[in-house]
């Protein structure tokens, strides 16, 4: 290896960086073939290969030492704490949410909407998210969550919702939704519950005020009382969703 450092990319600068820590480490972690794939590469890690990198070391197959420590139970203020990488906006869409006067339906839905972004994957996190969080709540809660993937590019006047400025700024002024999230917009449109979710965009706040205190403690009786906490810890349960939460805990298992 006399490869100058200067002649590598920055993606293989990265890899080599992961690779000496990897050394230093009791166990092999590895990357799901997704992760992969988010960096441009099919490909996958295998074991052969993995090991022979690794000569005498195991897999690892517990807790990532590199991650917070996470209780033996878990509850979902645990993972607001220790692995959502960002939870400002959540709050703030709650608080807001709050502030007007919502429900607390309307509120828990605001704190728990974007929680696949956070967390876990953004490509379709409507639908993750009210994935992971189905079997623990209100049905109209999980279904709000899930249409406001598709609400957000539709105006609704009559709340005082358009098109938001911030979509023309990241996606540029051409775009258009697929026809996926249209059929989806236009079923939404006429459900029952559509308002619940409407407000989700409405309270979908992007630009802030600084000064505004926001604090998980102030939503921890509304989780309480509105989000059914497996007793054997969320991700640990036999939920439709647990093994999701699971990812989350120990995503770099081997299995
Ligand atoms: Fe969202
Ligand atoms: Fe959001």
């Amino acid at each position: 290896m006399n490869e100058q450092p200067f002649s590598l990319s920055m993606s293989e600068r990265a890899d080599r960086l992961e690779e000496e820590k990897m050394h230093e480490m009791e166990r092999i972690i590895t990357r799901s073939t997704l992760a992969h794939l988010m960096d441009g590469n099919v490909k996958m890690d295998t074991s052969v290969e993995m090991r022979a990198r690794h000569p005498g070391k195991f897999f690892l197959m517990a807790d990532d030492p590199r991650l917070p420590p996470m209780p033996e139970k878990p509850t979902l203020v645990d993972y607001f704490r220790h692995r959502f990488a960002s939870t400002a906006h959540l709050l703030q869409s709650a608080t807001h949410a709050f502030k007007g006067g919502q429900p607390e339906k309307v509120v828990l839905a605001c704190l728990l909407h974007d929680i696949a972004i956070v967390s876990f994957i953004r490509r379709d996190h409507g639908y993750w998210g009210a994935q992971m969080i189905e079997p623990y709540v209100d049905e109209e809660v999980a279904w709000a969550v899930k249409t406001h993937q598709a609400l957000r590019f539709f105006p609704d006047e009559s709340v005082g919702y358009g098109y938001p400025d911030l979509y023309k700024q990241l996606f540029g002024p051409e775009y258009r939704p697929e026809p996926y999230i249209v059929e989806e917009y236009k079923r939404a449109r006429a459900h029952k519950w559509y308002m619940t979710s409407r407000l989700i965009c409405v309270n979908d706040i992007y630009s802030f005020d600084p000064n505004a205190k926001v604090t998980l403690d102030d939503f921890v009786d509304t989780i309480g009382r509105n989000f059914k906490q497996p007793k054997e810890g969320l991700g640990l349960d036999s939920s439709p969703s647990a093994h999701m939460w699971r990812t989350i805990l120990w995503p770099t298992r081997f299995l």
